[in-house]
């Protein structure tokens, strides 16, 4: 019979603190008003100076393993997403590993901006029917506001902290990770970058003062681009499950802009009580958003069995995704 791979179990972490839309009226020039009708985000969590993504990851990760009724000696793997890992070297998951205490498995990190953690998805439906592993933890998770330019409104506005993580098994029941979409084009990598800090551009008192170090964005550009390739991987995802855009029941998509959801549910003929929307309380959470949303869905019920969910997800690089999820 044929393996196939499962979501068993997810958890999330968000930091305590949180920063509004009137607090950040007092750091630059922008309104609450402007926030909300342009974005959807009312409030993001921000983490303290001593508090790291791995921090977060770890409690992500226990939950998770939690739900999923996994002891640490069930995992056999750990792929974790992020474009702010703890260190440049070594990778966060190993870092994780260690303090969940599993056995010496292999431990991971790799980027692809927000869209990471669909493609973390992919590879372990990739990895599980290759037959590879049975129990993978797949791991979103970031602390973008240590590399928020906060004298730059355009992007200081969006951005938040948090973690998420699924437990992907071989064995059911659960969420069955079925067709997917995957893509790139580094052509425009440059209207979503943080110059400085690595090996094009290391990091020097300049560029720290500068804050080349910090997330530049052409908003608009992006947008545009987010638009038409969430749509076209949904369409693409849902065309390789042979499931009709008539038979999905939800949709998870990416919280970098309720304007983004809106058009990528409008192209599904969604209506909003087929979408989950959090990003009035979290930002944009890059890796970390769509699994946070997807805990959040299951925890409240919106998830339930018999159901059709669709995730999409669009970031730097620029990357994107589509999965579709069914839970039977
Ligand atoms: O997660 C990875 C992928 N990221 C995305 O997909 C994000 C995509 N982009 C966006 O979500 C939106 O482009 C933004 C929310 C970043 C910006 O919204 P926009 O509607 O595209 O605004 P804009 O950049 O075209 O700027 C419109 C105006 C400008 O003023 P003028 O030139 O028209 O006078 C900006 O200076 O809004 C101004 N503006 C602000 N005003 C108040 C920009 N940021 C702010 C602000 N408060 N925070």
């Amino acid at each position: 019979m044929k393996r196939q791979a499962f979501v068993v179990g997810t958890g999330h972490m968000v930091p305590e603190a949180i920063l509004t839309n009137a607090d950040l009226e007092k750091i630059v020039d922008t309104t609450d008003e402007w926030i909300t009708t342009r974005t959807g985000i009312k409030t993001r969590h921000i983490t303290d100076a001593s508090t790291a993504t791995s921090d977060l990851a770890l409690e992500a990760c226990r939950r998770a393993m939690e739900d999923a009724g996994w002891a640490p000696g069930d995992v056999q793997a750990i792929i974790m997403a992020t474009v702010t890992p703890d260190h440049a070297f070594p990778a966060t998951a190993c870092l994780v590993a260690n303090r969940l205490g599993l056995p010496h498995v292999p431990a991971w990190d790799f980027e692809a901006g927000c869209s990471g953690f669909v493609y973390g998805m992919i590879q372990a439906r990739a990895f599980i029917e290759a037959g590879l592993f049975d129990r993978i933890l797949v791991v979103g998770a970031e602390c973008l506001t240590k590399i928020t330019n906060w004298k730059d409104r355009a992007s200081c506005v969006l951005f938040g902290d948090g973690a998420g993580a699924a437990a992907v098994s071989s064995q059911g029941p659960g969420g069955l990770l079925g067709g997917f979409h995957w893509g790139s084009d580094g052509a425009i990598s440059d209207l979503l970058v943080q110059q400085a800090g690595g090996s094009r551009m290391p990091a020097t008192r300049e560029t720290v003062d500068a804050g080349l170090h910090c997330i530049a964005m052409n908003g608009s550009e992006t947008f545009k681009h987010a638009v038409r390739a969430m749509r076209d991987s949904c369409m693409l995802a849902l065309e390789m499950d042979g499931t009709p855009k008539e038979s999905v029941d939800l949709l998870i998509s990416h919280q970098a802009n309720y304007r983004i959801i809106d058009a990528t549910a409008r192209a599904l003929d969604l209506p909003p009580e087929k979408v989950f929307v959090n990003i009035d309380k979290y930002g944009n959470t890059s890796a970390a958003s769509i699994p946070i949303a997807l805990d959040e869905a299951r925890r409240s019920g919106v998830v339930k069995p018999p159901m059709t969910v669709v995730l999409a997800a669009f970031g730097a690089g620029l990357t994107w995704a589509g999965m579709i999820v069914k839970w039977s």
